[in-house]
């Protein structure tokens, strides 16, 4: 069976919310995948390499992806170069008003590990402003939950079918 793996960091709720309702749809999707909700921090290059396709999910700061999420690509780029060409990803942004910036850099990142972008990035914005509502715990709007987890069954499908 194949294998998606969903790489996740988030500081505030709101990316783990997302990954998580990606996972909802790979699993209650039609077609049979193996999901594994995995946090950026416990992901090794081995859990790369294994999958057979991947959804990133982070938090944009400071106009980047966060820092664990940055260093889980500095962990495996290297490993996982060439090894891992062809395969499909998306990846989610949760962002308080921007979020392009780390869309960007994980597509450039993406692009330098030869994957292939199966899906538009997708970035929802929480609307955090002031630095009480940036790290006030988030609960992310259902509609968008939904989204996510069309993403996610959209995703399985493909990597299940063979599609991709
Ligand atoms: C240190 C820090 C920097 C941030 N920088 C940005 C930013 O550059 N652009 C943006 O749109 N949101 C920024 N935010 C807001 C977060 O993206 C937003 O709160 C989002 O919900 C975080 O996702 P999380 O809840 O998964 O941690 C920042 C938040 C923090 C804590």
């Amino acid at each position: 069976m194949k294998q998606l793996l969903i790489v996740w960091h988030s500081m505030t709720g709101g990316a783990g919310q997302l990954a998580r309702a990606v996972a909802d749809g790979a699993r209650a999707g039609d077609e049979p995948v193996v999901v594994r909700l995995q946090p950026a921090r416990a992901t090794t290059a081995d859990d790369v390499l294994a999958a057979d396709g991947y959804v990133f999910v982070a938090p944009e700061n400071l106009a980047s992806m966060s820092g664990v999420m940055k260093d889980f690509f500095d962990r495996i780029y290297y490993p996982s170069l060439d090894r891992i060409n062809g395969r499909p990803y998306a990846c989610v942004v949760c962002a308080g008003s921007d979020g392009s910036g780390a869309v960007r850099q994980i597509q450039r990142i993406a692009t330098g590990l030869r994957l292939k972008e199966a899906a538009p990035a997708r970035i929802v914005i929480t609307h955090a402003q002031t630095p009480e509502a940036i790290l006030a715990i988030k609960s992310i709007d259902p509609a968008e939950l939904d989204q996510c987890r069309d993403l996610g069954a959209a995703f399985g499908a493909g990597l299940a079918s063979g599609i991709f």
